[in-house]
């Protein structure tokens, strides 16, 4: 374990916020929650994740917090410290190999928005017609070369940025990079605004239909609020590892879960006016993002900055998500085995980056390799680590914290003075309680051990 060297903290503390809400605003704000709540009938399934977010995402940020911050080490090393048993480091080594496979194909999505960047710089989507745009996506997918080589370039820039450090590279970029994805949607949500479905989209997403509330719609709610505040695999143990002892991490979970949230519904509002004003169908699934809204972006007055502006958007979101990923597993090496910054950046992005090549192959040379069931290799990783590692990762962070760490350190916390007292009492009882009650029955669900 490195103990000889300082550890490195963040310098502000709004730029540890931001660092955080860049890990969790991603590509499941920008690209997931618009259409799993398309899917999922609007305004009741925008209420269940609400729900949520308060009783799953936002203890277990804080726990997670907690862990890293009492550490002052990586997941593994974490664990390994306030753990006492050889068991609970195993926690810390789910979350390295999460963090490892997610980046791996979360890069090759990367990859696709890079790839849309520089088509709406080449201003392609303009005065093509549907059916050409809709091919667009799937010359992406059927291209083996171009999709590994975006999915490189995209992995480049998040080694670039990690290589850095955390103030003077996860920092730095964070607090360029955010508040730009902030102004570039404040323009995005005038001009969605305007639109003539505007009125339509904000009823789609904000009018609840309870009558559209199935299990199934309550289970991906909670699934998604997982994935979306970056949680289960120690991502935010990592950050809150360098965070000094005098922060309030209440204080800073409320912010990224609100953050996040607003971000997300934001992205709706963004996407469902143009998707109302069109007469499309915001039930289009995956391809609502990549094939829907170029379409409609083609369609729109200055349509071409439009999605020059939105992809940029995204991109910025992506590049930020993915370091907290890389950093999970850099910081393990840097931290265990003594590595610089430089050498655990360089080794483990490469890494990634070849262990990613068949995810990127999945849609053309590999498409008939079918790893579990008929999912593909990529579908495949995306399945097991969102489904089962990252519910896994989180039940047990919530056990460990809840039922494991000595009281006094949960509840002896700056800013926990009377004034929060009830707070902090109110919240380890929901991670007691509630959040791992609440894990397990998704994970049950999913293992189809139980059916509703
Ligand atoms: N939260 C990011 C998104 O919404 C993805 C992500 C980054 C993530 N780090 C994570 C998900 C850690 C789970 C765990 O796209």
């Amino acid at each position: 374990m490195n103990t000889d060297k300082k550890r490195e903290v963040w310098s502000t503390k709004i730029g540890f916020i931001f660092a955080a809400a860049g890990s969790a605003v991603g590509l499941g704000n920008m690209w997931k929650f618009p259409y799993v709540t398309g899917m999922h009938g609007g305004g009741a399934f925008v209420l269940v994740y609400l729900l949520s977010v308060i009783v799953i995402g936002f203890p277990i940020m804080v726990a997670e917090f907690m862990i890293g911050r009492n550490a002052r080490q990586s997941p593994v090393g974490a664990f390994a410290k306030l753990g006492g048993t050889r068991w609970w480091k195993l926690v810390g080594w789910l979350g390295v190999a999460s963090g490892f496979i997610i980046i791996s194909y979360y890069s090759v999505v990367g990859g696709w928005i890079l790839d849309y960047v520089v088509k709406s710089i080449l201003n392609q989507f303009q005065g093509s017609s549907v059916s050409q745009i809709e091919g667009m996506f799937d010359g992406i997918l059927k291209n083996p070369v171009r999709q590994v080589g975006y999915h490189a370039l995209f992995i480049s820039l998040a080694i670039y940025i990690v290589k850095g450090g955390v103030s003077r590279g996860i920092e730095r970029w964070n607090k360029i990079l955010m508040p730009a994805l902030f102004g570039i949607l404040l323009l995005l949500v005038i001009n969605s605004l305007l639109c003539p479905g505007a009125k339509e989209g904000i009823k789609f997403l904000f009018y609840p239909d309870f009558s559209k509330i199935t299990p199934a719609a309550v289970l991906e709610a909670m699934g998604q609020a997982f994935f979306s505040l970056s949680l289960g695999m120690g991502a935010m143990i990592t950050y809150g590892s360098y965070l000094g002892r005098k922060a309030d991490l209440m204080n800073a979970a409320v912010e990224v879960c609100i953050l996040d949230t607003m971000v997300a519904l934001i992205g709706g509002l963004v996407i469902f006016p143009i998707v109302f004003s069109y007469g499309l169908p915001p039930s289009a699934g995956p391809g609502l993002f990549f094939k829907t809204l170029p379409v409609v972006f083609s369609k729109l007055p200055w349509g071409g900055l439009i999605a020059f502006l939105f992809f940029l958007l995204v991109t910025f979101a992506a590049i930020t998500s993915a370091i907290s990923l890389l950093e999970v597993v850099v910081s393990y090496f840097i931290d265990e085995m003594n590595w610089s910054r430089k050498k655990a950046s360089l080794l483990t992005g490469i890494t990634i980056f070849i262990f990613g090549i068949p995810s990127a192959l999945s849609f053309n040379i590999l498409s008939n390799l079918a790893l579990l069931g008929e999912k593909n290799v990529f579908d495949s990783l995306d399945f097991v680590a969102t489904n089962y590692m990252l519910p896994i990762g989180g039940l047990l962070i919530a056990v460990f914290c809840g039922w494991f760490l000595p009281k006094k350190e949960t509840t002896d916390q700056p800013g926990n003075n009377g004034k929060n007292f009830y707070f902090y009492r109110g919240w380890l009882l929901v991670l007691k309680y509630i959040t791992p009650v609440a894990v397990s029955i998704i994970l049950l669900q999913k293992a189809g051990l139980i059916n509703f």
